[in-house]
This record gives C-alpha cells, sequence and structure tokens, in this order.
C-alpha cells in the first residue's frame, strides 16, 4: 500500500492522481460559500398542538418535494451530547496512523476504519476517512470493532445511537404525515429499523478544486441524519447536478436527507437527497451520518399512488434487491431497473 492514512498526505503539494476527479465532477461552488436555499425547521411544539404539527408538515413537504433535503433545530437533542460527540470523532482521526489501523476494514470486516473509500467501487478515491458502527438493532453490534480509543467515545457513541433513534422514529412519524398516511405507516414498512453511524473526517487538502471529500450519491436507506461542524463542505444539486449550493452551516443543527428508500415509499414525490461532500485547504472537517435503514427484508414500494401518478417501481421487491439494483448501476434517475438475477 503506498500510503495508508490521508493524514500522511496532508503536507504534500500536489494531490496524489488517484483523487483527481474528470473536471464535470469537480466542485463548482466552494466549500464556504454557503446558500440558505436549503429550508431549516424548528420542531419546537411538534407535539403540542395539532396546529403546530401541521405547519411543521407543511414545511417538511416543501423541503422534499423541492430537495429531499432539510435542517432541523429545537428536536431536543442534548447539545453536549452532540459536542462531545464532535470532540471525541476529532481525537479519534488524530490517534496516530497505528492505532486508528487496528480497526481497518479492508478485505470485507464489518465496521471499522477505512480511508479515501471508493464507493461501490468507483475509479476515484474520496478524500475522507470515516469509521462505521453498526448500531442498530442491538444484536448488530460488534463491539470488537468499536474503537475502544478515544476514551469515552464507545460510551457517548451508545448514548448518541439510542439520541438518533429517538429522533429518527418522531422524524419518520412526522414525514409519514407529511405524506399524507398514518403516522406508523412508515416504521412499519421499514419492518424493523437499522441504524448505522459513520464519522467522516477530512483533512486538509492540497488540491481541493480538484477532487472531492465523497462523491456524488444519494443514501439508500429511509432517512439520514447528519452532524456536521462550522467548516462546511456538505452540497446539493435538485436539477440533476448543473448547479450546487453548499449547505450553510447551523450550530447544533441536524441535517436530514431522505434516501432511496424514503423516495420510493413516496411514490418519487418525496426527492432523494442528491448530494456530495467538498474539502479545503485552509482546515479539516467532521461530520456524523446517521443512517436508516429499513430491514433487509422489508418490501420496497409505493405507500400510496396518488390519482394521476404512475407508480416509480414496476413490482414490489425487497432492501436488499433494492440496494442491489442501486450498485449494479441500473439506478436510473428516478426508476429501478428490472436486473436479471
Ligand atoms: C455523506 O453524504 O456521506 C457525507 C456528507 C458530509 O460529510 O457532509
Ligand atoms: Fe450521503
Amino acid at each position: 500500500m503506498g500510503h495508508a492514512t490521508l493524514t500522511a498526505l496532508v503536507e504534500e503539494k500536489t494531490l496524489p492522481p488517484s483523487f483527481i476527479r474528470c473536471e464535470d465532477e469537480r466542485p463548482k461552488v466552494a466549500h464556504n460559500q454557503f446558500s440558505n436555499e436549503i429550508p431549516v425547521i424548528s420542531l419546537a411544539g411538534i407535539d403540542e398542538s395539532q396546529g403546530r404539527r401541521m405547519e411543521i408538515c407543511q414545511k417538511i413537504v416543501e423541503a422534499c418535494e423541492q430537495w429531499g433535503i432539510f435542517q432541523i433545530i429545537d428536536h431536543g437533542v442534548d447539545g453536549n451530547l452532540i459536542s462531545e460527540m464532535a470532540r471525541l470523532g476529532r481525537e479519534f482521526f488524530a490517534l496516530p496512523e497505528e492505532e486508528k489501523l487496528r480497526y481497518d476494514m479492508t478485505g470485507g470486516k464489518k465496521g471499522g476504519f477505512l480511508v479515501s473509500s471508493h464507493i461501490q467501487g468507483g475509479a476515484v478515491q474520496d478524500w475522507r476517512e470515516f469509521v462505521t458502527y453498526f448500531s442498530y438493532p442491538l444484536r448488530s453490534r460488534d463491539y470488537s470493532r468499536w474503537p475502544d480509543k478515544p476514551e469515552g467515545w464507545v460510551a457517548a457513541t451508545e448514548t448518541y445511537s439510542e439520541k438518533m433513534m429517538d429522533l429518527a422514529c418522531r422524524l419518520l412519524e412526522v414525514l409519514s404525515e407529511a405524506m399524507g398516511l398514518g403516522k406508523d405507516e412508515l416504521s412499519k414498512a421499514c419492518v424493523e429499523m437499522e441504524q448505522k453511524i459513520i464519522v467522516n473526517f477530512y483533512p486538509k487538502c492540497p488540491q481541493p478544486d480538484l477532487t472531492l471529500g465523497v462523491q456524488r450519491h444519494t443514501d439508500p436507506g429511509t432517512i439520514t441524519i447528519l452532524l456536521q461542524d462550522q467548516v462546511g463542505g456538505l452540497q446539493a444539486t435538485r436539477d440533476g447536478g448543473k448547479t450546487w449550493i453548499t449547505v450553510q452551516p447551523i450550530e447544533g443543527a441536524f441535517v436530514v436527507n431522505l434516501g432511496d428508500h424514503g423516495h420510493y415509499l413516496s411514490n418519487g414525490r418525496f426527492k432523494k437527497a442528491d448530494h456530495q461532500a467538498v474539502v479545503n485547504s485552509s482546515c479539516s472537517r467532521l461530520s456524523i451520518a446517521t443512517f436508516l435503514y429499513p430491514a433487509p427484508e422489508a418490501i420496497v414500494y409505493p405507500l400510496q399512488i396518488r390519482e394521476g401518478e404512475t407508480p416509480v417501481l414496476d413490482e414490489s421487491i425487497t432492501f436488499t434487491e433494492m440496494y442491489r439494483r442501486k450498485f449494479c448501476g441500473e439506478l436510473e434517475r428516478d426508476r429501478l431497473k428490472k436486473l436479471p438475477k
């Protein structure tokens, strides 16, 4: 292996060729050229009155119809826990290389540390290091793959996972209502919710204009709850990649992304968040993504097909099958193709 972690490359003047993207894929907007276009929604009072709840639902509908992304504030998650997670995350990535590589997951290990990943076999490397935890259902936890340093990270991650699960359940209820369904419909469609956490670290990059921290993608699951620091770098597009905006970081807020599963359940009425992360040459960036997935055997099919709509899927498939079709490169913008087995 030429290099083990990105940290070793930060002092270089030029970017190694394996990270250089073709012109089309390179960043079009700077990491700190912030936009306020993504709606910021306060969840304050959501359980207090039907009127307030409907007002919040309406904002979610607008955000999901346009972007599949919104930010939430007043979400009830303790700010101290959030800053503790961010602090511990940064401490992990500052550990010596050998320490991080104890959790190396190249070679197919489930959970651990990975550097400069290739999303599902992509040819160009992403400028990021990350560590990932399978956190729910509880039986999926393999503590031997949870880094034991820095001290306190395991405990903080357990608490954080639990709070994220509570928040996800509340969000699925309002999203269900926003889709015009009963509040339990989305969680029922998930059968048993799965949770995975990815802590992303994007070191300073010598030539940030030539590369990406995470290449353009949509998340496969139902929703993703993303915490980002104040540096900026998360970008979204709603016109198929012609124009991009950089999401304005807000202290203590979460970015909520609708994934493919959520998109299909809404029959495509709610967009799946089309996004990427850019890097920069002046400071490193940390983000923590909590992914919520349905059970592998959960059925993916629109929960409701409204008058005048055609189904976005030709048939009911399992989430495992949806995932397979997505990563076989047969996923069209809004439809899933049938594939030979
Ligand atoms: C991701 O979408 O996987 C990461 C986004 C971010 O770091 O902001
Ligand atoms: Fe993502």
